[in-house]
């Protein structure tokens, strides 16, 4: 069975080595965000095991993905669609109606991803990203 809970201060290595491992790039500063009630960070949990994660915030009138990610054995099994779901029931909770993000144009399976979840795509960021240099693309959703 897959839980998806809050990430607390004892998750904040797992988390990072997660995300490292997606070559995604860690947090430092993650003990600062999980003590901000402006970002919503969950994992998801198999067997005691995190096996994925979403960090995220909101402020006003939206929310705004920074990163989701799931480990590699456990992708493509409805983990990261759970994490998402979470996210939006805590920002429709909040009044919140409205969500975005940016993602590296070269991640298809993100861009996948993103569009079954009903996002749509709005723009696009010149090299936004470094390491390598990247354009993102901006995806909306009304909720
Ligand atoms: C993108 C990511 C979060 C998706 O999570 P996931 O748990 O694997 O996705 P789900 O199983 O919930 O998939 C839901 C839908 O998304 C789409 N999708 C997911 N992975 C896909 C893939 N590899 N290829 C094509 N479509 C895909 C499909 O429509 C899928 O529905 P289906 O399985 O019924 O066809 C995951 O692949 C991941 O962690 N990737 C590495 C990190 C990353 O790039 N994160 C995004 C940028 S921050």
């Amino acid at each position: 069975m897959i839980e998806v809970k809050k990430i607390t201060e004892e998750d904040i290595f797992s988390i990072n080595r997660l995300l490292e491992s997606l070559n995604l790039v860690p947090y430092p500063d993650l003990g600062k965000i999980l003590k901000d009630d402006g970002f919503i960070t969950l994992k998801a949990i198999s067997n005691g095991e995190i096996i994925g994660g979403l960090i995220g915030r909101f402020s006003l009138d939206e929310g705004e993905i920074y990163d989701i990610f799931i480990s590699k054995k456990f992708q493509r099994k409805g983990v990261g669609g759970k994490l998402y779901g979470e996210f939006e029931y805590i920002l429709l909770k909040n009044g919140i109606r409205k969500v975005f993000l940016e993602v590296r144009e070269s991640n298809l399976k993100a861009i996948s991803f993103y569009k079954k979840l009903g996002f749509v795509e709005g723009g696009r960021r010149k090299n936004y990203y470094k390491n390598p240099s990247e354009d993102a693309l901006i995806f909306f959703k009304s909720l």
